[in-house]
């Protein structure tokens, strides 16, 4: 694997050769594990330069836009495939045949149900609870149900808790926000797909259950779709730092919820709607792109950027098509979805956001289209959550079935030096 090689020359006369292996795609990677033999270590905040494995799930290219599941570009997959063979895919590396397919689909559709005993523990939570903070408790408790399957070292029983996470990923998301409006929790319906269950159970009620319009259904399997996984991303990267320590899959995607959660991260959907609240009307957009210029300004323009992507961001591209043709299929008008253009048209042809390369990402019109759905703001960052549980479990499956090590950085250290305690009468 290792073709070539860097020569590190640190002082003089001390000179250290380290091998550099090239992936299938992607830049080539310097293996720096035996520098710390050597007396020193690398510094990267951010990882801006580091990679922190090896995998097989998921490429970006960002300088072209590119991103490919198991080497299946996002644009067929949301086009052509579902949610539940997307899954699949991702867990297992190949596209299913048939019978995988349909056995598959079986397998996550008929363990939807959660333990009724979970209801005393979502009632637990204020009505006002944020349903993040909702998701990151009950996704976290489900360790408390499920003894039965939680050796790591199995993988059969890493498969169950698999299906059992996106199974039951959708009820519970449901449950917290029937719980937050304060109507009865809609138990799923097993022979529904995927998406469209998920709707039953948010939209309707025992009362009113209504069939859900396939435009809709369409509009969420693609959501899903493109929220599946995305490489080493933060929440994906603190998933696999959890699991690394021989923690339960529970707890690790509760982990991932919470990094998920973040305004940088997936909680930037719902930050971008918070925005065009905030800015309120067309007259407005050019007072917020100043102030997201402005050094002295905390502001960013929320949907904008990204770490990876440097020329276009893929999903973006899809969504904002899945977008266009939700608002026309619900004949929906929406001012807010004219002052997003207007930002968007502003923001791509302002020098400051050309020379940094910001553009659009996925959660800038994630938030446009869910909202147009009738989703509440407070549940776009759950949705998010509910699809990536797919990434975050291949990739803790993935590091589980490879020899793996405790994730463990270092650190820079500026502290004080060593000094001696004084006591309190002395200082
Ligand atoms: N608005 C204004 N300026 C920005 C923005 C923005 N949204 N994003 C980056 N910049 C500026 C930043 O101030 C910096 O300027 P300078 O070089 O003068 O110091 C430059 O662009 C580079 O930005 P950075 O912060 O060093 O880039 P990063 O890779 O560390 O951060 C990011 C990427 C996504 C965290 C950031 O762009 C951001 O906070 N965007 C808004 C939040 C957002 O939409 N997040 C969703 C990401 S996509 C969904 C997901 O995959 O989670």
């Amino acid at each position: 694997m290792a073709d070539k090689k860097a020569q590190l020359t640190v002082g003089e006369g001390n000179t250290l050769e380290l091998p550099i292996y090239s992936g299938t795609l992607g830049h080539d990677v310097i293996d720096v594990r035996t520098l710390i033999a050597n007396g020193y270590i690398t510094y990267d905040p951010g990882f801006m330069s580091t990679a922190s494995c090896e995998s097989k799930i998921t490429f970006i290219d960002g300088d072209k836009g590119v991103l490919l599941h198991r080497g299946y570009p996002i644009e067929e997959l949301a086009y052509k495939s579902d949610y539940l063979e997307t899954c699949y895919l991702l867990m297992h590396g190949e596209l299913p045949n048939k019978e995988q397919k349909a056995e598959f689909s079986q397998s996550i559709m008929t363990h939807t149900m959660v333990n009724e005993q979970l209801k005393s523990f979502l009632n637990g939570f204020r009505r006002d609870a944020h349903p993040m903070a909702v998701m990151c408790g009950i996704v976290g408790a489900l360790s408390a149900f499920y003894h039965d399957s939680l050796d790591n070292d199995n993988p059969r029983h890493r498969e169950i808790s698999a299906h059992r996470l996106i199974s039951k990923m959708p009820t519970i998301a449901a449950m917290a926000y029937k719980y937050s409006v304060g109507q009865p929790i809609m138990y799923p319906r097993n022979e529904l797909g995927y998406a469209e269950n998920f709707l039953h159970m948010m939209f309707n009620t025992p009362a009113d259950i209504k069939p859900i319009s396939p435009v809709l259904t369409r509009a969420m399997e693609r959501i899903l779709i493109l929220h599946a996984d995305h490489e080493q991303n933060a929440s994906t990267s603190t998933v696999r730092l959890v699991g690394s320590t021989g923690a339960n899959p529970f707890a690790c995607i509760a982990a991932g919820i919470a990094a998920l959660w973040g305004p940088a991260h997936g909680g930037a959907n719902e930050a971008v709607l918070l925005m065009l609240d905030e800015i309120g009307d067309v007259s407005n957009v050019q007072k917020f792109i100043d102030k997201a210029k402005d050094k002295n300004d905390p502001f960013k323009l929320m949907g904008f950027g990204h770490r990876v992507y440097k020329n276009f961001d893929p999903r973006a591209k899809v969504m904002k098509e899945s977008c266009d043709e939700v608002l026309s299929e619900l004949g929906i008008h929406d001012p807010q979805l004219e002052l997003a253009m207007k930002l968007e048209e502003i923001a791509l042809n302002d020098p400051y956001f050309k020379e940094r390369n910001l553009y659009p990402n996925v959660d800038f019109y994630s938030g446009i289209i869910l909202k147009a759905m009738g989703i509440p703001t407070s549940m776009f960052t759950v949705i998010f959550a509910m699809s990536r549980t797919v990434g975050w479990i291949s990739h803790w499956m993935e590091m589980l079935s490879e020899p793996h090590k405790i994730n463990r950085p270092r650190q820079l250290y500026t502290g004080s030096d060593v000094r001696e305690y004084v006591p309190v009468d002395k200082r």
